[in-house]
């Protein structure tokens, strides 16, 4: 039987960058994935560039019944940290916006750095190799796979959430664990577009393709960043953020005219030329076709001269507060990221060992940490698979 110090099943960022640390400790490491290449979503990232960290992470840009979780991994391997190992490959990059960095180049730079530093770690890195039940032994786990049964002292799993099933992701990592009587929060898609029924879909499909930037408010937090009407419903990073946080059955608050006193510069308008229509006054501050749709949304029209300041007050108030009800995402084929995960209760923070199983570490997405839209899931992948590769 096959035997090894550390088995990595997943060969994505997290399990990549664990098994690198673990290598480099002089563990006998051995990573297996089921898919053909690995680091895929590392490839197709930040739309080819991977937005690889921000340099804003903090604990409230994480969603988790223990938000404080991620801490300890996130201090002990920093964002700084990741930009040193890029800086000293020559891997350039650069600040996008909101702290986001992405590579000036391809984001297979990084996943080329991932591979050649765990040849040079004396990593050996297994392709099309499906793994299945995990069982405890006396002197560690024995892996069933494809390719035959293997022996580890230490076992990590690094399979990621659900997002992009069409991508080899599965939900092997929750099995795993509930095989092991850990509990599993309740998963669903983050950072996805949101949709609506069909009725609402037909008020709004004048909008499709227009993109404006708003505030949106969903589940008491806000995003200030672009919002996208699509065929389907609602995009854009706004919305993709807004997503982590909304539910069935909650209505999303969009404020259309973020950080601008809407109200006085209605008021200054028909100061200024009483005759022009409400909608033609709007589109100035919005795009034409949704102001004509929000003059028929609020039914406030006709020439502002004929607007009282109360009038005036209400129209401001519903562009600061649309509300609209989205009825459902488009779920995990297209949703960037995994919500919910293997408990944290049952991990330890350090080490992402489960505590009841010694020598079995959950890493990455699999874990219920999910970041902002903006590099923060890559950096938890970063850290948790150092913070584990220092472990195993
Ligand atoms: P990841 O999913 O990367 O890796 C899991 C690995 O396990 C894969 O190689 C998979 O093949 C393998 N696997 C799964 N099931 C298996 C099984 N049963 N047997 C064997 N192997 C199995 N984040 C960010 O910070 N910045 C960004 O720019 C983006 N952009 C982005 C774009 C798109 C389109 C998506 C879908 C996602 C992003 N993300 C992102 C999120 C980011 O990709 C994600 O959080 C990390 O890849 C998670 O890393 P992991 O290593 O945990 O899982």
């Amino acid at each position: 039987m096959e035997k090894t110090d550390v088995l990595i099943l997943g060969a994505g960022a997290a399990g990549m960058f664990c098994a690198i640390e673990a290598g480099r400790r002089g563990r006998r490491t051995l990573v297996l994935d089921h898919a053909r290449a690995p680091g895929e979503k590392i490839r197709i990232s930040g739309g080819g560039r991977c937005n690889f960290t921000n340099l804003g992470i903090a604990p409230e840009r994480f969603l988790s019944r223990n938000p404080r979780f991620a801490l300890s991994a996130l201090k002990r391997f920093t964002q700084w940290d990741f930009i040193a190992r890029l800086d000293a490959e020559g891997i350039a990059w650069h600040e996008k916006t909101l702290g986001q960095l992405f590579c000036d180049g391809p984001a297979t730079q990084i996943v080329d750095m991932l591979v050649r530093q765990m040849r040079e770690a004396g990593v050996e890195l297994r392709l099309g190799v499906e793994p299945g039940e995990i069982r405890a032994v006396p002197d560690g786990f024995e892996v069933a796979t494809s390719r035959g049964p293997v022996r580890a002292a230490s076992v990590v799993v690094a399979t990621g959430g659900k997002s992009i099933p069409k991508m080899g992701a599965t939900g092997y990592a929750y099995r795993v664990a509930e095989s092991f009587g850990l509990p599993v929060v309740e998963t669903r898609p983050g950072l996805v577009p949101l949709t609506f029924a069909a009725q609402e879909l037909e008020r709004l499909k004048e909008l499709a393709g227009l993109s404006v930037p708003a505030r949106i408010t969903a589940d008491g937090v806000c995003f200030e960043e672009a919002l996208l009407f699509t065929h389907r419903g609602l995009s854009g990073p706004a919305i993709l953020q807004a997503s982590s946080y909304w539910r069935e059955g909650m209505p999303i608050a969009v404020n259309l005219t973020p950080g601008a006193d809407l109200s006085a510069a209605l008021r200054a308008a028909r100061d200024a030329g009483p005759k022009s229509a409400v909608r033609t006054v709007l589109a100035r501050h919005l795009p034409e076709r949704l102001a004509r749709h929000m003059e028929s949304v609020t039914g406030i029209e006709g020439p502002i001269g004929a607007q009282s300041n109360a009038t005036l007050e209400r129209l401001s108030q519903l562009l600061r507060q649309w509300e609209l009800r989205p009825v459902g995402t488009e779920g995990y084929r297209t949703a960037e990221v995994t919500l919910g995960g293997v408990s944290t209760d049952h991990l330890d923070a350090r080490t992402l060992v489960a505590r009841s199983v010694p020598g079995l570490h959950f890493i990455g997405e699999a874990v219920d940490v999910t970041g902002w839209l903006g590099g923060y899931n890559f950096q938890w992948a970063w850290s948790s698979g150092w913070a584990a590769g220092q472990a195993v």
